[in-house]
């Protein structure tokens, strides 16, 4: 699987499928460190040189969540949909439970991939989190780590995968804490274009 691989709600993978190069990012870089993070060798190093030059302006990068199998998306999956069925139905309690499921199926869908949809599938996506918080969100996404890797992420071939603004063509809301390595040559090209990686997808194949 190459670097450039498309991964979305109209591109799907094998539920099976498991890279062959996973390996552990070590253990300065997990957030979730009874868990650890596992990603492919090359997005793996790329991430802990990422690390280590954050560290440098005094940032701590944590990699939340790395690889997860398509069992485990599943997983997050049910856990998240089943949170907005709860929600939904306290603060609906006249609404019935069939409306309540189709709501939070649809609000699911814009923040959790189906299994064999999700890049973290591929080994070449990882969620950053921050030490004091856990995990980035919208509400703090104008912090200084935040910015830091908008500004540095291409440089170690990750980009923002989730945009504000694109939910349109990728498919889910702005995610903060996203990022996909599609190796440091293109992510250096990409972030030129100011496209989403849908968009710019279709013209590197048009182009090659
Ligand atoms: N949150 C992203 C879309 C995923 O589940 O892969
Ligand atoms: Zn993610």
């Amino acid at each position: 699987m190459d670097n450039l691989i498309l991964v979305n709600k109209t591109h799907s993978i094998d539920i099976d499928y498991v890279p062959l190069d996973l390996v552990a990012c070590d253990k300065d870089l997990t957030a979730r460190r009874r868990y650890g993070a596992y990603l492919r060798k090359e997005p793996c190093e790329m991430a802990m040189k990422l690390r280590d030059d954050a560290k440098k302006s005094n940032y701590d990068i944590y990699v939340s969540s790395g690889f997860r199998s398509g069992a485990e998306q599943q997983r997050v999956y049910a856990r998240f949909r089943d949170q907005y069925i709860a929600s939904l139905k306290e603060r609906y309690p006249s609404i019935g439970m069939e409306k309540i499921i189709e709501k939070a199926e649809i609000l699911t869908k814009l923040k959790v991939a189906k299994p064999g949809q999700s890049e973290h599938q591929t080994g070449l996506a990882m969620d950053i989190a921050c030490f004091f918080n856990g995990n980035y969100d919208e509400d703090i996404s104008n912090i200084e780590e935040v910015e830091w890797m908008h500004e540095n992420a291409h440089k170690y071939g990750f980009i923002l995968r989730y945009p504000k603004g694109s939910e349109e063509i990728t498919g889910y809301r702005f995610e903060p804490w996203h990022y996909r390595y599609i190796g440091e040559e293109y992510a250096t090209d990409f972030v030129k274009t100011g496209l989403t990686f849908e968009d710019y997808h279709s013209k590197i194949l048009r182009l090659e």
